[in-house]
Parts: C-alpha cells; sequence; structure tokens
C-alpha cells in the first residue's frame, strides 16, 4: 500500500478518510484471516503496523473515526446480540459444602468412592473461591479463538472481542502448547477499580454500582468492546474444558494451573496442596481472613483432587463433579478491618461511634461502614452491663473484625479477632467532648434505674452545627414536610451557605428562602452549580405547596425527642390545633395540675414521652423558632377522636427486629395504652409478634409456635394506624 508510507502531519483531511476507510477494510479481511481462517497473510508485525498507522491517524483527526474503527473493536461490525457458542466440554458448577462436618464428608466420600481408607493418602487444592464470571477462553494453535460464558453451562455467550481487551488474558500463546486448549476461569473487577468506578459516578450524579461482580457482568455483555475495554476486568485461570494433545501435560491439577502461569495467565497465588481435612479448614479460615486485604472478591474456597487420573475416576454427577466442592463463607458475614472510627453527631446530639472498615462484599453489597453503636459496645459491655463478645474484648482501630449485614439493617461489629490484633492496636478513647461542636459529651443518668444511659449526647444543642443540620434533614424528610428537591444534599449546601439570601439555619427560613432570593439581585440560586431555573422554580412550588400542613407532620418535624410519626399522629388527634396543643404543654411544664394528667392519659404515652415533650416546650429558643414558622406555615386542624375498643386488651405481644416506624419505646407504650401486655420472649402465651427487618431467633420461635407475626405496617393496620 503506496499510501502507507505518506507521513501522516502531512496528510490532507480527505487523504486520511480514505486511508482509514483502506484501513478498515484491510484489518478487517487480515482479522478474518488470522481468526476464523487461522490462514494470515501478513506477518504480525506488519499487522501491528497498519493498526498502529490507523491509531496515529484517528488521533489527528478524530473526527473522523469510523463506526467501524479497527482500534475500537477487531472484527466484525457490531453484534446485534451475543452469538451462542456450545461448549466442546460442559461448563459444570460445584456444589456448596458450609461447615467443617460438610468437609470432613466430601474427603470423606472421595476415599469411600475410591474404595479407599481415610488415610491422608489423597491431595487436594484449595483456593479462593473467585466471586467473578466465569469464562471459557479458547486457543488454537496457540491462537485466541473464542470466548465464552458458562451459560446454562452447556451453551455460552460469544463475547470473544470483549475478552480480547482484558490485558490479563493472552491473545497468543507460547510455542508447544496443545493444538487445542480451552483455558477457564473467573473474569472479575478488582475492589480498588470498583471503588475508583463507583467514586466517579458519584462525582457525575449518576446510580452507582452494587457490587464488583455484577458490575464486572454488565461491562462484560457490552455490545460495545470500548466499554469493557475502559473497565479493566482482570481473570484468574484454574480450570480447562477441550485440551487436544493430552499426554504432553502434567498429572495433577495444581502443576496444571502452574502451567497456565508459565503461558501467560494470572493464577491465584493462595492456592494450596493439603492432606489432611485439618489442614484443609485452617487454610479456609487463614484466606477468609485474608478476605479483607485482596482486592478482589472472594466467596468460599475451593477445594479439589489433585490427581487427574483420580480426578477422571471420580467422574461427575449431573451438574457438578465428585473429585470437587465450593466451601463457602457465611453470606451475611465477612472479616475486615477497622481503619479507623468516627463520630457521628444525630439530630438529638447521640454521639454514635461508626467503623470505617476496608471495603467488603456482604451479602452482595459493598460495606464501608459499620455502627459500634456506642462507648459501652465497643469496651464489651452490653446494655445491661453485661461483657459482650467472647471474653468481653473491645474493639480497636487496626483490628481485623466480623462484620454483620441483616436485610436492610446498619452493618454491624460483631467480634474481634484477637489472634490478628497488632501491637499497634490502641484502646479507643471515646471522646468528652462533642467533635463537630465542642460543647462537653455527657451519658445521662436514668433516673429509675440510677445507670448511666448508654447514649453520650452532645450538650450544645441550638450551637451545635452537627444538630442543627441533622435537624433540618429531619424537618423536610418523608414523614415531616416532605420537600421535594429538599433533600440531605441541598440541606448541606443551604446550611453551609455564607450569603444571607441562601442560608437557611433554621426550618423558618426555608420558607423565606424565596422572599430572601427575589431581595437578592446578584445571588441567584439558578446560577449555582446544580440548580438552574426550572430546578430552582420547582423547588419554590414545593415550598408553597407545603405552608399548610397535616398537624401530626407538623408535630413530627418538630423534632422532640421521642415523638415519632405514631406518637405525633396521639397528639394531633388528642388536641385537634396546633394552639390547643401548644398552650397545654405550657400548662403542663410544672408536671402537676390538669393538661399534665391529660397528656399522661392519652393512651399510647408513657412519662418518658410526656417528659421530653414537656421539656421541649420549656425552651425558649424552640418557642421562637416555632413562632416565626407558625408565620410561614398553617397546621391543619386534625379530627379528634375517642380511643375505642381495642383489639390488643389484654392480649401478649413481642416487638422484634428494627423497628422502622416508630420507636421501640414508642411501640411499647402504644401497644400498653391499648390494653396490651408487651413482652421480651416469644412463648406459647404470646399472642402476636410484631417483626421488623432483620428479626432472627424470637421470628423463628414464634413460627415454631404458630403464632400470629404481622410486620409494621400490618401491625399499624390491625390496632387502627
Ligand atoms: S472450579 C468443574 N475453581 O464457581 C469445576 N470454580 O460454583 C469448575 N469459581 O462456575 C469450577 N472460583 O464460576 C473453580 N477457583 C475456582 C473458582 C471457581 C470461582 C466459580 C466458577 C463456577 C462456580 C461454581
Amino acid at each position: 500500500m503506496a499510501a502507507d508510507q505518506t507521513p501522516i502531519d502531512t496528510l490532507t483531511e480527505q487523504a486520511a478518510a480514505a486511508e482509514l476507510e483502506r484501513l478498515a477494510g484491510a484489518l478487517a479481511h487480515h482479522d478474518e484471516l488470522y481468526h476464523a481462517k487461522d490462514a494470515p497473510e501478513i506477518s504480525d508485525a506488519d499487522y501491528d503496523a497498519l493498526k498502529k498507522r490507523n491509531a496515529a491517524i484517528e488521533e489527528r483527526f478524530p473526527q473522523l473515526i469510523r463506526a467501524d474503527s479497527p482500534s475500537v473493536r477487531v472484527g466484525a461490525a457490531p453484534l446485534a446480540t451475543f452469538a451462542p457458542i456450545t461448549h466442546a466440554r460442559p461448563m459444570l458448577s460445584l456444589d456448596n459444602t458450609f461447615s467443617d462436618e460438610d468437609v470432613r464428608d466430601f474427603v470423606g466420600s472421595v476415599y469411600r468412592f475410591l474404595g479407599q481408607l481415610p488415610d491422608n493418602s489423597i491431595a487436594f487444592t484449595a483456593e479462593p473461591k473467585i466471586d467473578g464470571l466465569s469464562m471459557s477462553i479458547r486457543y488454537e494453535r496457540g491462537r485466541l479463538v473464542n470466548a465464552a460464558t458458562r451459560g446454562d453451562g452447556t451453551t455460552g455467550e460469544n463475547v470473544t472481542e470483549n475478552i480480547k481487551t482484558i490485558k490479563d488474558i493472552p491473545q497468543r500463546l507460547p510455542d508447544g502448547v496443545p493444538d487445542v486448549v480451552e483455558v477457564r476461569g473467573e473474569v472479575y473487577m478488582a475492589k480498588s477499580d470498583f471503588l475508583a468506578l463507583n467514586a466517579e459516578m458519584e462525582a457525575q450524579g449518576k446510580q452507582l454500582y452494587v457490587n464488583p461482580r455484577n458490575t464486572a457482568a454488565g461491562s462484560l455483555r457490552q455490545l460495545d468492546a470500548k466499554v469493557t475495554a475502559s473497565r479493566n476486568l482482570k481473570f484468574f485461570a484454574y480450570a480447562w474444558g477441550e485440551i487436544i494433545e493430552p499426554n504432553a501435560l502434567p498429572k495433577t491439577q495444581f502443576e496444571m494451573v502452574q502451567v497456565f502461569k508459565t503461558w501467560g495467565f494470572p493464577v491465584n497465588p493462595l492456592m494450596k496442596r493439603l492432606t489432611s481435612v485439618d489442614e484443609i479448614i485452617a487454610h479456609y479460615s487463614e484466606i477468609g481472613l485474608q478476605r479483607p486485604d485482596l482486592d478482589y472478591d472472594i466467596d468460599g474456597v475451593v477445594y479439589k483432587v489433585d490427581r487427574l487420573d483420580l480426578q477422571a475416576r471420580l467422574g461427575f454427577r449431573s451438574r457438578s463433579p465428585r473429585w470437587a466442592t465450593a466451601h463457602k463463607f457465611p453470606a451475611e458475614q465477612a472479616f475486615t478491618i477497622v481503619e479507623n472510627i468516627d463520630i457521628q453527631v444525630g439530630r438529638t446530639g447521640a454521639l454514635t461511634p461508626v467503623a470505617r472498615l476496608t471495603p467488603i462484599t456482604v451479602g452482595g453489597v459493598v460495606v464501608t461502614n459499620a455502627t459500634l453503636h456506642n462507648a459501652d459496645y465497643i469496651e464489651g459491655i452490653g446494655n445491661s452491663g453485661e461483657r459482650i463478645r467472647e471474653e468481653g474484648h473491645d474493639i480497636r482501630i487496626g483490628d481485623t473484625v466480623i462484620v454483620q449485614r441483616a436485610g436492610d439493617v446498619i452493618p454491624q461489629v460483631l467480634d474481634v479477632i484477637m489472634e490478628k490484633r497488632s501491637a499497634e492496636a490502641t484502646k479507643y478513647e471515646f471522646p468528652t467532648k462533642c467533635p463537630v461542636c465542642g460543647s462537653h459529651a455527657v451519658r445521662e443518668k436514668n433516673e429509675k434505674t440510677g445507670k448511666l444511659d448508654s447514649v453520650t449526647r452532645c450538650t450544645g444543642g441550638f450551637v451545635c452545627r452537627a444538630q442543627a443540620v441533622e435537624h433540618l434533614k429531619h424537618f423536610v424528610s418523608r414523614n415531616a414536610f416532605d420537600i421535594e428537591g429538599l433533600g440531605a444534599k441541598q440541606i448541606d449546601f443551604f446550611f453551609e451557605a455564607e450569603d444571607p439570601s441562601l442560608q437557611i439555619r433554621t426550618a423558618p427560613e426555608i420558607f423565606t428562602l424565596k422572599k430572601r432570593q427575589d431581595a437578592s439581585p446578584l445571588m441567584k440560586l439558578e446560577n449555582i452549580d446544580g440548580f438552574g431555573k426550572v430546578s430552582v422554580r420547582k423547588l419554590f412550588d414545593a415550598i408553597d405547596g407545603r405552608r399548610s400542613i397535616a398537624l401530626h407532620r407538623f408535630i413530627y418535624a418538630l423534632g422532640i425527642r421521642h415523638v415519632g410519626e405514631t406518637t405525633a399522629k396521639l397528639l394531633a388527634r388528642a388536641y385537634g390545633t396546633y394552639d390547643a396543643f401548644e398552650q397545654a404543654m405550657k400548662e403542663a411544664s410544672s408536671l402537676t395540675g390538669d393538661a399534665w394528667a391529660d397528656l399522661n392519659n392519652i393512651e399510647g404515652i408513657g412519662e418518658i414521652v410526656a417528659r421530653a415533650i414537656v421539656e421541649f416546650f420549656k425552651e425558649r429558643r424552640n418557642i421562637e423558632v416555632i413562632d416565626r414558622l407558625i408565620a410561614e406555615v398553617t397546621p391543619e386542624e386534625a379530627e379528634q377522636v375517642a380511643a375505642s375498643d381495642s383489639p390488643i386488651a389484654g392480649k401478649t405481644v413481642v416487638f422484634t427486629g428494627s423497628l422502622e416506624k416508630f420507636t421501640r419505646d414508642e411501640a411499647k407504650a402504644r401497644a400498653e395504652g391499648l390494653g396490651a401486655k408487651v413482652a421480651g420472649s416469644v412463648s406459647k402465651k404470646t399472642d402476636y409478634v410484631v417483626a421488623g427487618p432483620g428479626a432472627g431467633s424470637k421470628l423463628d420461635k414464634a413460627r415454631e409456635l404458630g403464632v400470629i407475626v404481622m410486620d409494621e405496617d400490618e401491625w399499624l393496620v390491625f390496632i387502627g394506624g
């Protein structure tokens, strides 16, 4: 090709376009000869030179990059879908084992099948079970000819072009390899790449990916191989399919995998060859402990009989080999490392310690934070002063810990692996001052029991920015004012804003924002990143739409301690109007007299809640904020109803799991107010169990005993909303 010689910087745009067209045709032709016909006409070096020239021209004239550009994909035009490929040997799955006992059974069954006594003479390989997608990559005369997903085990999808973008996977094997060999293994996304990708998605305000495995699968099933290429997928080789030329090959699983390594495939460095069950189980634990430090997700350890002749004798059941099994890690728990402990300050000033963890996938979700509940929990002390965790170990920064995630509940740190504790791990000193405002943080004494409350609280009140921001977030939340376009992110922005026409530090300022904006021609919200004209108009409309609001929402939004949605409804029903409610609370301030008695007589309101409400209205700052709020917003009148005959009078109820619709105190108070007895454990005498997310043994017991179980919503309907 004469044109090949023309220096690229002298090409006109027209000549460049013509040459790109020619190169696309030529490279497609050579690809076809190379991949499909296995009869190349030009040397690899000449082929590479054509590709390089194509890329250089594209770089100078990016506007000319063709849809069928050879630098985007090798070979044919984009596929409509992935073509099926029938595997030369089926791709099987593995049986699962979950306990040490299961592993003993597996090893025992291998000896039994082979007619031998279990004398530790049979070696097994033990290696991590990579949580990715299995792939079969076929090489003929050392060249990658196709790659297929597992599919149904018999037929997979042809993802050859995408697989070719993975740097870990050689496109050519060294001389002397078998004529045909299908190398099998796992395609995965590194945890670090996954986190970086999600950080980018977050920066762009896009939805986050759930876990590395699904992201790897999505990245591979892209019709545009360029997308796959951008995701930096990786590979481990651990198995094989068809091989023609079996004689020259090693006789064991372990050695076979080492051969893959010499061919240029990554193989897992944690694979070991072991004989006794005890060694195997010890390696399982070791891999489990290393799990947080690995840059890829694993979900268990795979054991395989090492000798290939024994594998052949053992053979297969319908879908899985008799010579292998997968020892799975418990799905909802994982080991990881506490990198740091931070304190979060909530709306009521509670200081909650949060463990920042080395990211780990637990039950299919990447976990980076877990709650440590309170100071006692870190110390190893439970709610009733008992030692928790084995021997009451404390939790330290740098510790290897067991993390548990159940349902939608916030992940928890369950236990510490003491064998892994290093000398640098120091005891955590729980702060005595609020990390946000510097006010004293104290543990209140429970007046009834004389015991210290488990919660450490910031005494800063309104001066604490954390409390103020959290209070605003609560105010606009779904069950309170529910203002569309005003979420946690926007609240942070308005709270931090310095300009008076943009600042929101207390709830009434939400309703004066538009007025202040109108009066300020320079600081326009619509000119600020992330807003824009339409969204600003929508926001102001949403705010105006809440200038009239149901009384119970208004009361709930005030953020009075212990007053959840249910209690707010009780108060709204009992007092009917906001004025009547506020007036009564002020009259009850001495904790004596009619107003105080009336409050305590409301079914479902106990003394702790009643005190908290009265305390709230004694605080001058609260009244001042409410007065400004009432100038902007009108709480609607509520329908007052008298308590009717309760369906749960005289019944015994147990609440379990984490309740989301009400606090446990509130649930108990309400049930007792309706005449029920609330018990802590499930027995034959239990009439109803109300189970929130993450309910465990109590729920199991209830089912076993045939007790009626309801979720929170069903319960609310049952007791009349
Ligand atoms: S061996 C005939 N080894 O686990 C046995 N599989 O549950 C072939 N997997 O589909 C599989 N890591 O995707 C084997 N080290 C490993 C593995 C592994 C992950 C996956 C593989 C397979 C699935 C079976």
